[in-house]
């Protein structure tokens, strides 16, 4: 485990706090503030000990000056304040140059500084996204430590999360902790039987992930676009769903259903939509798959098969959707099998970003052992065992208890 922040001494020190407060917005309406709430307890840790935290996240993609108007941290800063009940909860405008070093040097203990969205400085020379020395040097000079607590960008290696760490003492904050601690202890190192659900849209991001994957676990129940790639490569007909294009991946899935045949689980059956029709939803044997066809859920004999599987297992990961649960002619599947999760007595980890919304937008929250906040970075730390963000923070010289918080 890298440094943890219990292990470093702060009090009355000056704290750069990395968080990833990358929360979704709508018309200005902060729709999920999960992230925010999750770096609470390293927020509060850092006030008890009288620490003047200067505060730093990306928010968005910010590739102009008109993403500049959309993407400003000041509303997030503000909702931080609202969820700390806290009066000195301030946000700066600049977060670079004389002004933000003046205002720095006017901190009190225990006041926090937002500074303004991080990629504001992407523009125009990308300097936080290609890890600008002088950048980094720059938000480095603010503190005396850096604590590194946004999860959910770790395997981005940015100025602000992971250019700092080579300039100043850096350690990772308590929400780090614990998903790593999590994600190793449970999906690296599950109780077997373990069972992988593997869904969502394109395999080409995810055969890594699955090749990490495939030689850990017992069961690999296919859904998605994961599924119509495997089904394609086998020579069925998937009309036209979504699959990849890619040979080179093609002829990996091949190798892969191979050496792991056994431990391969896909679908029986499934529910088509139509490329000549948006109000067609017709069930189909997995065989029976026309030309026109778009495969959008799992039918219910692969429910079945799968459901048998998952009440035998002690561990189950979760990444991506087995069906476009979206529209609601195709989230029966992915609702039956996160009904099936919730019944059965596994270990289940939810991981990566569109199984965790699903998870919320369906109504699980609270159902489940554990469900990561980071899309890319739990799949990224899944595959590599491995966050780039963090190479330049030290190891601890001694085994860290996992934070349950
Ligand atoms: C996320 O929301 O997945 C993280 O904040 C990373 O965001 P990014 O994909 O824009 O780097």
């Amino acid at each position: 485990m890298k440094k943890c922040l219990q292990n470093i001494i702060v009090k009355n020190k000056k704290i750069i706090l990395r968080v990833d407060y990358n929360v979704p917005v709508i018309n200005g309406k902060i729709i999920d503030d999960s992230k925010i709430k999750l770096t609470l307890d390293t927020i509060y840790y850092l006030l008890s000990e009288n620490c003047k935290i200067i505060l730093l996240s990306h928010f968005g993609k910010v590739r102009n000056n008109q993403d500049k108007l959309k993407y400003s941290l000041e509303p997030i800063a503000n909702h931080l304040k609202m969820l700390l009940n806290k009066e000195d909860v301030y946000f700066s405008k600049e977060n670079y140059g004389i002004e933000v070093i003046n205002r720095v040097n006017q901190m009190l203990p225990k006041e926090i500084l937002v500074l303004e969205n991080t990629r504001f400085m992407d523009v125009p020379n990308k300097l936080e996204s290609n890890s600008d020395a002088q950048l980094s040097e720059f938000w480095a000079s603010l503190g005396d430590i850096f604590v590194n607590d946004a999860f959910g960008c770790a395997h981005r290696t940015h100025a602000s999360n992971y250019g700092i760490s080579k300039y100043i003492p850096s350690c990772i904050g308590f929400l780090m902790q614990k998903e790593l601690g999590m994600l190793n202890r449970l999906v690296l190192h599950p109780i077997h039987p373990f069972t992988v659900i593997m869904g969502g849209a394109k395999i080409d991001d995810k055969l890594e992930l699955m090749e990490n994957l495939l030689p850990k676990c017992d069961h690999l129940l296919c859904g998605g676009g994961i599924a119509n790639s495997c089904l394609q490569a086998l020579g069925f007909n998937i009309g036209e769903s979504l699959a990849t294009d890619n040979d080179e991946v093609t002829n990996k899935i091949k190798q892969l259903l191979l050496k792991y045949k056994n431990k391969f689980i896909l679908p029986l059956d499934c529910v088509v939509g139509s490329t000549y029709d948006a109000n067609f939803a017709q069930y189909k044997l997995i065989d029976k798959v026309l030309d026109n066809d778009i495969i959008l859920d799992i039918g219910t004999r692969t429910l079945q098969k799968y459901a048998n599987i998952i009440m035998n297992s002690e561990t189950i990961f979760v990444n991506g959707t087995v069906g476009a649960y979206e529209n609601v002619k195709f989230a029966n599947g992915t609702k039956e099998l996160l009904g099936l999760l919730k019944k059965s007595d596994a270990i289940v980890v939810i991981g990566g970003g569109d199984a965790s919304s699903s998870v919320n937008n369906l109504g699980y929250n609270n159902a489940f052992t554990y469900v990561s906040s980071g899309g890319g970075a739990t799949l990224e730390y899944i595959a590599k065992e491995h966050l780039k963000a963090l190479d330049s923070i030290d190891e601890e010289e001694q085994a860290v208890e996992v934070l349950d918080l």
